[in-house]
């Protein structure tokens, strides 16, 4: 009797640990499932809006670092003149002169025009424009 009452005892008390491990060891193995994978995409010139000079603008900028990088600006025209001369004096960039320089600061400052331009944000609708 005494005895029973004992082997009872200890597994109540054993069970919510037991219950425990298995939670944890379930944990466990969902934590180590495998995960998504990164995969590196390689840039190329048609994942931009295409116009006049795309090609010519990719090929000048994603040597040295994404395209993305410029397409996430967005620049007046002047702003977009002094970025590549910038690029030239300050990270050695070859000259971009002549008929190549206004195609590709006409793609740039077409398409990739100041924000402000494409999204406005908040408009207050008791303001008439
Ligand atoms: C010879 C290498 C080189 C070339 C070619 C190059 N860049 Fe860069 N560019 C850099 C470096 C270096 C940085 C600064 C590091 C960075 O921000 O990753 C940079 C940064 C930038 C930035 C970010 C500046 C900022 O304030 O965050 C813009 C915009 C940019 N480049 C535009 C251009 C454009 C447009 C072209 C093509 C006409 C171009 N780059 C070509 C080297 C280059």
């Amino acid at each position: 009797m005494q005895k029973n009452k004992r082997t009872a005892f200890a597994v109540r008390s054993l069970f919510p640990i037991l219950l425990l491990t298995l939670a944890f060891a379930g944990v466990q193995s969902f934590a180590q499932q495998p995960q998504p994978q990164f995969v590196p995409q390689a840039e190329d010139p048609d994942s931009y809006p295409d116009a006049p000079g795309r090609d010519d603008a990719f090929y000048a900028c994603a040597g040295c670092h994404a395209f993305r990088l410029v397409a996430n600006q967005g620049l007046t025209r002047e702003r977009w003149d002094e970025t590549i001369n910038l690029m030239s004096e300050r990270h050695g960039m070859p000259k971009l002169e002549g008929k190549d320089r206004e195609l590709i600061l006409n793609y740039l400052a077409k398409t990739y025009p100041p924000k402000a331009e494409q999204n406005r944000g908040f408009q207050n609708p008791f303001l008439k424009q």
